[in-house]
């Protein structure tokens, strides 16, 4: 599949086929995959909570509006980051690179984020973001399908994978076979609303 084809087909699915399994090493080619998003700094912000568990699986759709896809897909990943990641990792994850680099790199990255929590959690959001884009669009390049999800109790969805208290949950994907083909694409905006040139 191309890219192209990857990008226009996937689609939000909600109906999975729940005897379709994917194994252990599918799955975690997938999430390598997905770990090629970038990050800002390289921080690598995410953490990836993949719940294989059936009954944690029950639960978190106990929590999450009763949606299907959260025990029918054969993937289910809550996608979290880590908030002081610019504090915690600046160095490691500049290792290997020229001393010069490394100390230019962690003074700016100390820099952007000490003091900042609005900075601090607005980066792994975007960083969840981009991550549950690639791994949906791994997944699409594979032939499967996926669906993005915030609709469920953040509060309690962090309780039930025991979150730590220095991270955050972006969002959660679903992946795997659909069964139901998805209504037309509707409502989207015009091209001209959505993009602009130069300014607003
Ligand atoms: C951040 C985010 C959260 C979403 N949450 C849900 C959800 O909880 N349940 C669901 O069925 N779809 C969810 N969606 C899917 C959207 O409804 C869907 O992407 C949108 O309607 C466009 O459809 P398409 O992705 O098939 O083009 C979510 C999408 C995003 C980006």
């Amino acid at each position: 599949m191309t890219i192209e084809d990857a990008i226009q087909s996937r689609r939000a699915i909600k109906a999975y086929d729940p005897d379709f399994q994917l194994s252990r090493e599918e799955k975690d080619e997938l999430l390598r995959l997905a770990l090629h998003a970038p990050s800002a700094f390289n921080l690598q912000h995410v953490r990836l909570v993949e719940i294989s568990d059936p009954a944690l699986r029950a639960q978190i759709r106990e929590v999450g509006w009763n949606q299907a896809q959260m025990t029918e897909a054969s993937m289910l990943v809550v996608v979290c980051a880590k908030l002081d990641s610019w504090e915690a990792d600046a160095r490691r994850v500049w290792e290997g690179a020229p001393e010069q680099v490394q100390d230019y790199m962690a003074g700016a990255i100390d820099n952007y984020y000490r003091g900042k929590p609005q900075v601090q959690r607005d980066e792994t959001m975007r960083s969840c973001g981009l991550l549950a884009q690639t791994l949906m669009l791994a997944a699409r390049g594979k032939g499967l399908d996926s669906c993005p999800m915030d609709g469920f109790d953040f509060d309690a969805v962090a309780q039930l994978i025991n979150l730590p208290a220095n991270h955050v949950i972006g969002l959660m994907v679903a992946v795997g076979k659909r069964t139901l083909e998805p209504k037309p694409r509707v409502g989207k905006l015009p091209f001209d609303e959505l993009v602009l040139r130069d300014r607003f």
